[in-house]
């Protein structure tokens, strides 16, 4: 069997230390990211590097202040009660020493322009962006960076729930490029704490063989 340990000891790791993440090691991690596969070879990701605590807290405080706002408007106590009580998972990368705001760009699927032409349906047309191609290479360039991260003794923690603030979070970072909307974020750091993931569901659950 082929040495695939780099795959099985990357966890979410929801707790980091104080320690720095070394330039030379975000170089590498980042290099590993962008040689992920992208769809028409675009490589369609940006990624927005916040290195300072003070501001990594800042983002945690405008996705809690906008958790209050929704959870505030939604009119029933209890889906407000229990909204509010998931804000620690879209907070969990306060303690990182760094933030990676990974944005995707605009892409469109082959053949899209080609069944509007023809005046395919709806249903159709809306299948075939289902995939969403675009976000499918910045998804792999996340799982590259996480790897790479692992390998280098760094934790990471693939993280859309704060996306709901990307808004306040782009605004705050300052970050503006044409076409760019905030994917994911995941915070870099040492692990402060053993990570450990949920068990999966067994292979056969998840996979058709065509013999
Ligand atoms: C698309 C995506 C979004 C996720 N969003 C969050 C999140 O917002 N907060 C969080 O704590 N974990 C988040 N996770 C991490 C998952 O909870 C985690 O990957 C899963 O429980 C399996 O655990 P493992 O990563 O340790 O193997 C996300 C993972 C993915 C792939």
């Amino acid at each position: 069997m082929k040495n695939l340990e780099f795959i099985y000891k990357r966890h979410s790791i929801r707790k980091y230390t104080e320690q720095e993440v070394k330039e030379e090691d975000l170089k590498a991690i980042l290099e590993a990211a962008i040689q992920a596969p992208s769809g028409k070879h675009k490589q369609n990701w940006h990624f927005v590097i916040v290195k300072n605590k003070e501001k990594i807290e800042r983002i945690a405080k405008l996705v809690e202040e906008k958790n209050k706002k929704i959870a505030d408007n939604l009119g029933d106590e209890e889906w407000a009660e229990n909204f509010k009580k998931f804000v620690k998972f879209a907070t969990v990368f306060r303690t990182a020493p760094v933030l990676v705001l990974v944005y995707a760009g605009k892409y469109t699927p082959t053949g899209l322009k080609e069944l509007k032409a023809i005046g395919a349906s709806q249903e159709e047309i809306d299948e075939l962006s289902k995939a969403n191609p675009g976000l499918q290479g910045v998804s792999a360039a996340i799982e590259n960076l996480m790897l790479a991260a692992g390998e280098l003794g760094y934790g990471t923690c693939w993280m859309t729930s704060p996306n709901y603030a990307a808004k306040e979070i782009s605004e705050y970072v300052n970050f503006n490029k044409e076409g760019y909307y905030l994917a994911a974020v995941t915070p870099l750091g040492v692990p402060a704490i053993e990570g450990k993931s949920p068990e999966r569901k067994p292979l056969e659950e998840v996979i058709t063989v065509i013999e």
